[in-house]
């Protein structure tokens, strides 16, 4: 699929034609539209979509996320009224702490997007020079988390115990390792200045979004469902799925492909564990109770030097398929279903590459 510099997306807008073409056709293009009479998505919009397309490629499945939100509902019930001063309501809707409108009202109109894998002051900078040379940007849209989003990534992790029990690792495991590493990742977190980024779009006033475990979660549904489709035989053939994929062609052609860490092109690949959604890594000690689950082959986006010995000693096999990539790969499945029909532009930065699968819109 072809890279274009700056991706026009959807034409078509809500219903609304474009009054100079007599075939009523939509409008061509953002330069071209009469913005009194075109129906802009919204801020709100992007993020609600956003939310409920990670939720539809959840990896445990729709009603285990319900579930969850469920479960969060009854300790919002049973809060003391001092604590629910501190209690996030966002959550009882959205279930990914790590995904939020970081500043910006819902109603805010969104025709062009400054989107980035990393959004930090820099790339808000960036922004305010653009728009000041006459460049349209109505927000910025972070893949990473900021802001309370960052503070609150550790909570995002409890999917994880979930997605591993549906890889043979039972429940009361998961949850037990699983428990110690999120404690741990919190407290990695606590002495982090979360607030830089979203302090320089609320000066300069500029819309900010991060939406990180929806888009995990397409690039691992995504990819699970293709390697449970395609059976690869042995590792050189899990790589060769890789490479075929856009965001990863791109990435190798940049010294940043797909690489086998543990194992060898000739292993065969058995059953293969796409681990790439739930916060961040999870728990090291995880591995042994996954091979004895059946897995052979884990597909992640990173792995620590950590993991890798303890993966090591557990035999399995690991190809990393690459971090930037994979996010470029989940940001684009989620903006692809996300705008689809919305006559929203994509600008490119902090290491994001648009490539779109629906063709036919173009
Ligand atoms: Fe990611
Ligand atoms: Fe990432």
């Amino acid at each position: 699929m072809p890279r274009l510099p700056l991706a026009r997306e959807a034409i078509l807008t809500r219903g609304i034609r474009c009054p100079n073409d007599r075939r009523n056709k939509p409008c061509a293009s953002p330069a071209t539209r009469d913005r009194s009479v075109v129906d802009f998505m919204k801020l709100g919009d992007l993020y609600t979509r956003a939310i409920e397309t990670g939720v539809a490629h959840d990896p445990r499945g729709k009603d285990a996320v319900a579930k969850e939100l469920e479960r969060t509902r009854k300790e919002f019930d049973a809060l003391s009224p001092g604590d629910r001063e501190f209690f996030d309501p966002e959550t009882l809707k959205n279930p990914y702490p790590d995904s939020r409108i970081l500043h910006g009202s819902l109603d805010h109109d969104v025709e062009s997007i400054l989107v980035g894998i990393d959004i930090d002051v820099a790339e808000i900078l960036l922004a305010h020079t653009l728009r000041s040379s006459g460049t349209r940007i109505d927000a910025i849209l972070s893949h990473h988390p900021s802001g309370r989003a960052l503070a609150d990534l550790f909570s995002v992790m409890k999917m994880q115990s979930d997605i591993l029990n549906l890889y043979g690792v039972p429940i009361n495991i998961a949850e037990d390792l699983m428990d110690a590493r999120i404690k741990e990742i919190e407290r990695k977190l606590m002495p982090i200045n979360h607030a830089r980024a979203v302090d320089a779009a609320r000066l300069l006033d500029i819309p900010f979004i991060c939406l990180h475990t929806p888009a995990d979660n397409m690039v691992a549904t995504y990819l699970q469902r293709l390697f449970d489709r395609e059976k690869p035989y042995t590792l050189a053939d899990v790589v060769d799925v890789l490479r075929a994929i856009p965001e990863y062609k791109a990435a190798g052609l940049n010294g940043a492909g797909p690489k086998i860490m543990l194992g060898a092109k000739t292993r065969k690949a058995g059953k293969v564990f796409v681990d790439m959604t739930g916060g961040t890594e999870g728990a090291r000690e995880i591995f042994e109770s996954l091979t004895a689950g059946g897995v052979s082959t884990i597909v992640a986006m990173h792995l620590s030097e950590e993991h890798r010995k303890e993966a090591e000693k557990h035999h399995l096999n690991v190809v990393i398929a690459g971090h930037i990539s994979s996010d470029n790969l989940g940001l684009n499945l989620l903006l692809d279903e996300v705008l689809r029909e919305q006559p929203v532009e994509i600008r490119e930065c902090s290491g994001f590459r648009r490539f779109r699968r629906n063709e036919k819109r173009a």
